[in-house]
Formats: structure tokens, sequence, C-alpha cells
């Protein structure tokens, strides 16, 4: 019988038909196959290197991988952050003519980590809660668009850093279904289904002893729902005041800005003797900086990452003195003398640790940090070449974050679930976070221990606060424009 491989995708993408179809995922060579950190999945995931570009393939059944891909489709159309479906693999046999199951192939999302990859040696609670909090935004997104998942866990999203936090992407929409409008009911049931499973995975941590015994998984799942919860009455609560109080309107719009959510359109009633209003904004998305900050700059970052740029961008207009002019052209002066400078006096071979955005961010609080250790305002200049030396150099390459030698690091999965992941190949490595801060040449300006804050999940985030520093820039809110 003829056997024909059938290829559905959105663009011709002729070399994916160059892959060894005919042989099953687990028996692809090491040559093309790439040693890349994934989560616990039921299914044989890998990654393999295309043109310069990293695919992910995941062998599953064809009418799961067509409805997956179908998800995929629809959630990038909607603009919500999950991974870019790319094809489905079809009609496979191998080379005695046996059926193999189809694939779907992803885009690998740059910089994104799983989880797991983010617990090693120097975990901290304080990371799980950043985490939580980027999961429960995504749920937020997901819901407004009408997105039911199905199977919401911590293994089926991706994380990529965003200037001190997390955000979230979905990475597994298997489950998934779109609905003009999600009930109640629905959305209840996937916070159930997040909260069970997020205990099960910290408890599974626990078990690798890659969290404290003591830690309360329990309390966790629970602040998940509470978060959600909390974020979904802010974004869709109707809000009454009295007619002389109607700047409250601006006010909402402004916190629902503030949130990082973008208001489409703004619904206001009032009661019959005109003494009451109500208002029932009703939001678009998310994304309120970065969308923002694309405009100005056409640098396309995360959400946070854009609020630093943003205040950033503020700061310089304020240094420069120059109040009266459009926020475009300072926008414009800042990419070419402060950012790009910036940027560049990073060594070319040390980019693929970070985004160039999430550089950006760590090096200004770097600067705070040193400042304020130094008592004296440290050019930006001397910042890089500090971060450079003790902070970049010993941070993990993330932009497809590889094992120590190409091919000897794999995650094997067996049956008996979560815990039985283990790393395969003699120097597989603890993917560990950050890296403790030491000052050049081993001499401390003030006491040789490491600051604590150095050690973060964020690969040095000291400075969180809005507080101005001696001499150095502290991180600032946003202050409007
Ligand atoms: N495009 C991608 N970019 C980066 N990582 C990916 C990508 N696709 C898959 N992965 C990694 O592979 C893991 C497994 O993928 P996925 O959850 O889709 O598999 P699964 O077998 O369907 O999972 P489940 O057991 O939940 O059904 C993910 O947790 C993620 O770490
Ligand atoms: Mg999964």
């Amino acid at each position: 019988m003829e056997h024909a491989l059938r290829i559905m995708a959105a663009r011709a993408d002729g070399a994916l038909l160059d892959l060894p179809w005919r042989a099953p995922l687990s028996e692809w060579p090491d040559s093309i196959v790439e040693a890349l950190p994934r989560g616990i999945s039921r299914h044989i995931v890998r990654f393999v290197r295309v043109d310069g570009r990293i695919l992910a393939i995941k062998e599953i059944g064809q009418p799961v991988a067509a409805h997956e891909y179908g998800m995929l489709r629809d959630l990038m159309r909607l603009n919500a952050p999950c991974v870019e479906p790319l094809a489905v693999i079809s009609g496979r046999v191998d080379s005695r003519g046996e059926p193999l199951n189809a694939a779907l192939v992803t885009e690998h999302l740059p910089y994104s980590l799983p989880y797991r990859a983010l617990f090693g040696k120097h975990q901290r609670p304080a990371t799980i809660r950043r985490l939580i909090d980027a999961l429960s935004v995504l749920m937020v997104r997901l819901h407004l668009l009408g997105f039911f998942w199905g199977d919401v866990s911590l293994s089926n999203t991706l994380f990529r850093r965003d200037a001190g936090e997390f955000a979230a992407y979905l990475v597994d929409a298997e489950t998934g279904e779109l609905y003009d409008h999600l009930t109640d009911g629905k959305r209840e049931y996937d916070i159930d289904v997040a909260r069970t499973n997020i205990i099960g995975e910290l408890m599974d941590l626990q078990a690798g002893r890659l969290l404290p015994s003591d830690y309360d998984t329990i309390e966790v799942g629970n602040s998940f729902s509470q978060r959600y919860h909390d974020l979904w009455d802010d974004l869709t609560m109707e809000s009454s005041f009295s007619a002389d109080e109607r700047w409250k309107v601006e006010e909402r719009i402004e916190r629902l800005n503030n949130l990082g959510f973008e208001v489409g359109e703004i619904t206001i009633s009032a009661d019959l003797n005109g003494a009451r209003l109500s208002v029932q904004p009703k939001v678009v998305d998310a994304g309120h900086y970065s969308r923002k900050i694309m405009r100005l700059t056409g640098m396309d970052v995360q959400e946070n990452q854009a609020r630093r740029l943003i205040n950033d961008i503020q700061q310089y207009r304020v240094m420069t003195d120059r109040a009266a002019v459009p926020q475009t052209v300072i926008a414009h002066d800042w990419m070419t003398h402060v950012f790009q400078p910036t940027i560049n006096a990073v060594p070319a071979e040390l980019m693929g640790k970070l985004e160039p955005a999430e550089l950006f961010h760590q090096i200004l609080d770097h600067r705070w940090f040193i400042s304020e250790q130094a008592g004296r305002d440290i050019p930006t200049e001397e910042a890089v070449a500090s971060f450079v030396e003790n902070i970049l150099r010993h941070q993990r390459d993330e932009r497809s974050f590889l094992g120590p030698t190409s091919g000897d690091t794999d995650y094997v999965v067996t049956p008996t679930g979560p815990s039985a992941i283990t790393p395969t190949g003699a120097s597989a490595r603890t993917p560990s976070e950050g890296t403790a801060f030491t000052p050049p040449g081993g001499t401390p300006s003030s006491g040789n221990t490491a600051p604590s804050g150095m050690t973060a999940d964020s690969g040095g985030t000291a400075a969180t606060g809005n507080t101005a520093s001696t001499g150095g820039t502290a991180p600032s809110a946003e202050s409007g424009s």
C-alpha cells in the first residue's frame, strides 16, 4: 500500500521534509536533536535544530495533534502568550511500513524555561511566588479571551524572565477549547485543576529535595486561586460612584493600565435621577506597556521589561531637561544614546544569556546596587563591565538553554510519574538559579559576603524598591505619560 506523508502547515517550510519522519522520534539521531530542558510530559517531546532554528516536536495521535495545532493557531491569532505552532505531520510509517504517531511541530520559545529549570541548589520560595503570579496572569488573560485550558499546570507552562518577575506562556493546548464566552463554571474548573496540579508539582519538588520539607505547598496552591480571583475581579468588576466623582472613571482605567491591561471600551450608566454612575470596563488584553514601548522603539519585550524601559526613558527626559520634547523623539534619542550603547558594551559571546531588554533591566539594577555599595554614582560603562564580569559570565545561556555539552543532557520520563524525571548523561548538571555576586578580583567594597539579593532568581535583581539610592538610579514606578 502506498503511504504518503501529510503536512498540515500555515506556510510552506521545505526544511521540515528533510527530517527523518520514518523513524520514531525516540530514535532520531543526536546529530539533529538538541538537549534542552523541558517539562514533564506523557508524550515524547524532542528539540531539533533546523536551518538555525530550534523546533519542538511532540509525537502524538493525529486527531489530538490537529486539535492542538488549531487551538494554538487560534491563540496566536488572539495574541495570547503561547508557543507558535508550525505543522502537523501525519501519515508516517516506519521502514517496515508500520504506522507511526503523528507529530506536532512548534517553534521553540526562545529564552523560555520550564519551571523545573528554575530550581537548583539556590532555589528560593520567592521564586515560586513569582511563577504563581505569572501563571495567574496567564490564566486571567486566557479566560478573558474565552479559552478554557482544561489542564493547567506548571509543567504545561513556560516562563520567561521579565524584569524581576516572570511572564508565563501556554505550551500544551491539547485539552483546550475556545468559547465566545467562558462560563464561571469552566473558569472555576480550570482554577481547581491548576490548584491541584501546582500543589502536586511542588510536593514533587519537595520529594526531590528542591524545596524545604516544611514548605507549605497547599498554601501556595490556595494563593494561586486567590491571586487569580483578585485579578479577575479587578479587571471585570462593575464599579459605582456618585455623579460628582467622575474622575473615578479615569482612575479605574489607569488602575487597569497599571495592572498591565488595556481597556477596549467602557460602559457608563446612570441611575434614574442621575445621582450614581456605574462603570463597566471591557478589558481587551494585557500588554499595555509592551504595546507602548513597541510604538516608541519598535522593541518587542515583556510587560514588566517595557515598564522598566519606559521609566528609564522618562528619567532620560528629566536628566536631559527636555520636558516639552515629544516622547517619540526622546525615545529615539534614548535608544541611540542609552539603550544601544549599554547592550553593545556586552561582549557578543554573552548575548545568548539573556534577552536584551532583560539584560538592560539587570544592568540598571546592578548599577543601583553597586552605586549604593560604593556610596557614589557609578557610571553606566563601569556598571556594565562589573555586571558582565561578576554576574553575566557566571550565568547559563538562556536563549535556548543548552546542556553543558550538546547532546549529553536529556531528561527522560518514566511511567511512574514526575519524580521519576532524571537527567541522563555523565555531565548532566542541575540547573541552578542566578550566580552569587563576587566583587571584582574578590575584593569587595564593603565586606566580602555576597549580598543576598544578588542570588535572586532573576539572576541578580537586587533593587526592587522605588527609592532613589546614593548616586545610583533606583528602579522607579511609571510616572505616567
Ligand atoms: N515550543 C516549545 N518550546 C519550548 N519548550 C517546549 C515546546 N514544546 C514543548 N516544550 C517542552 O516540552 C514539555 C512537554 O510538552 P507538552 O506539555 O506539550 O507535552 P505533553 O506530553 O502533551 O504533556 P502532558 O503530559 O501534559 O500531556 C513542555 O513542558 C515544555 O517544557
Ligand atoms: Mg504537557
